[in-house]
């Protein structure tokens, strides 16, 4: 038996600017055409909805009007950015409660033949809020009880660009203290696959024991200057065929109609590239 799931990222849907939202009403006639068995969107549901409730509640009911089951997980466009990082909008305990009024919990499990799939909230990891060690103790026991299944991570932020040990503090990558604690959660379990988004490029590399799977963005690619290309810079998402053997393979799809937004040309929703790099 094998599930499909559909990952989807960086959706980055408003109701003040609704930039993206016509590349999510594309994407949602492909996957209702593709049935996978979930939807999951690794983070970036909205445009601001660290700061606006609108970007919020605008991106559930986008995602409800799928008629598919769904599940997410916060990025830092939804929740505030990770501490420690020189953030405008960092993670706090306000933020936090305001997604999950709106999303429900940040952090989950869901199973299905032969795996496990973890969503973790990325920003909170390593964070002062008391629920990093309760989401801590959640992944921890996941990985201990998952009885033979092969377990699949999902997180907004990819955990590094090319090893474990990179020490890089900035906005990109998961903090490395914050990757450390993740991992070590997850120490001795059968981690086969992570699942993230936030960089806005697809990329699928082989990791320790696990395979690296960054989604593209359904709403916009950076521009050169701005970030350098580590994988493709396309618009779609990504089709998880999970096996009931434990294996998986993962699949770029690139649904017709889609716009490739360059988010230079769109200075209305971010301010100008160009002036925040020089
Ligand atoms: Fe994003
Ligand atoms: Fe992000």
């Amino acid at each position: 038996m094998t599930v499909h799931v559909a990952q989807i990222s960086d959706t980055h849907l408003s109701e003040a600017k609704p930039f993206f939202n016509a590349n999510f009403e594309r994407l949602g006639e492909a996957l209702r055409t593709a049935k996978p068995d979930l939807v999951i969107n690794s983070g970036d549901i909205s445009l601001d909805g660290a700061d606006l409730d609108a970007d919020l509640r605008r991106g559930h009911s986008l995602h409800a009007a799928l008629g598919l089951d769904w599940l997410a997980i916060p990025g830092n466009h939804d929740i505030g950015d990770s501490q420690g990082i020189g953030s405008k909008e960092p993670i706090d305990a306000r933020r936090r409660d305001r997604y999950r009024a709106v999303f429900g919990e940040d952090y989950w499990t869901h199973d299905i033949p032969g795996w496990r799939l973890i969503g973790v909230n990325a920003q909170l990891a390593g964070s002062d809020l008391a629920a990093d060690s309760d989401q801590s103790d959640f992944v921890r026991h996941a990985a201990a009880t998952a009885n033979g299944r092969s377990i699949a991570l999902f997180v907004h932020k990819p955990l590094y660009d090319v090893s474990p040990t990179e020490t890089e503090l900035g906005g990109r990558f998961l903090p490395p203290a914050a990757r450390g604690g993740l991992l070590s959660t997850l120490n001795g379990a059968a981690l086969r696959l992570v699942a993230c988004g936030h960089v806005h490029q697809f990329r699928d590399t082989k990791g320790d024991g696990w395979r690296d799977v960054w989604a593209p963005s359904t709403a916009f690619i950076l521009p050169d200057f701005f970030q350098p290309v580590f994988g493709s810079k396309v618009v779609g998402y990504v089709d998880h065929a999970f096996h009931a053997d434990g294996t998986v393979d993962s699949r770029l799809v690139l649904p017709p109609g889609m716009a490739l937004h360059n988010i230079e040309t769109i200075p209305e929703a971010y301010g100008d590239l160009r002036a925040r790099k020089h």
